[in-house]
């Protein structure tokens, strides 16, 4: 299988770097693609940078230039759920943009009433955590939100949740199942909680971004490692 493999930011992609085999680097724009062997699977991994945009071309690219045949996106989250905590892991059924009208997407190409994530994907995901040491953390299956603000506010949170009601917030991985569906890829978004979304967000952001990140990418090389 050739998986492309998709984080934001240094700390999301550093923890699957370390386990490839047999890298070669491939420079396309201001993108730095490394494929390479994970067990006996084929990667490759990539730094999109934060945000919608970049990550839809990004996983566009992935697709078109480097044959994935899935899309994992790998990293860190505002927990939005009642009972999501930091260090909680969500795994995508769904992702939404918060800050798109979804019914356009129904209307105009690409005709999706939503994005959904591959439910084999999904359980893989969810039986590489259960199956790995995750201490107190618990791993929750739903809906993804995600849009181009880094959520640090009770008011601003409480609102995509009364429009949406997902379990985390993020920046990416809307964008991610956006361009999968539309080129019919695969893909999971798989993310730790980093913070609460709410007004302590900016500083449980920068205490746990890098330990969040290293739970999400743990789930990524066990799935990945196996057939
Ligand atoms: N990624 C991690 N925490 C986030 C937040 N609070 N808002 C948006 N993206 C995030």
């Amino acid at each position: 299988m050739n998986y492309g493999v998709i984080g934001a930011m240094p700390s999301e992609i550093a923890g699957i770097k370390e386990h490839m085999e047999n890298v070669q680097e491939h420079k396309a724009g201001s993108l730095v693609f490394y494929t390479g062997q994970i067990g006996q699977n084929t990667l490759t991994l990539v730094q999109c940078g934060v945000g919608k945009v970049n990550a839809a071309i990004t996983a566009q690219m992935l697709i078109d230039k480097f044959n994935a045949q899935a899309v994992i996106n790998t990293g860190v989250a505002g927990a939005l759920g009642k009972d999501v905590k930091v260090l909680d892991v969500v795994i995508s059924t769904e992702v939404v943009h918060h800050d798109a009208d979804m019914r356009l997407y129904k209307k105009y190409p690409p005709f999706v009433d939503g994005f959904y994530g591959d439910p084999t994907l999904v359980a893989r995901a969810a039986a590489a955590f259960e199956a790995m040491d995750h201490g107190n953390s618990h791993c929750y299956l739903g809906k993804i939100a995600t849009g181009d603000q880094f959520i640090e506010s009770s008011a601003v949170k409480a609102d995509i949740v009364a429009r949406h009601n997902p379990l985390c917030v993020e920046m990416e991985g809307a964008a991610v199942g956006h361009a999968c569906t539309a080129n019919g890829v695969p893909f999971v978004i798989i993310r730790t909680m980093s913070d609460n979304a709410d007004e302590q967000g900016g500083m449980s952001f920068d205490a746990m971004e890098k330990v969040a990140a290293k739970y999400s990418s743990n789930i990524v090389v066990a799935m990945v490692g196996g057939k």
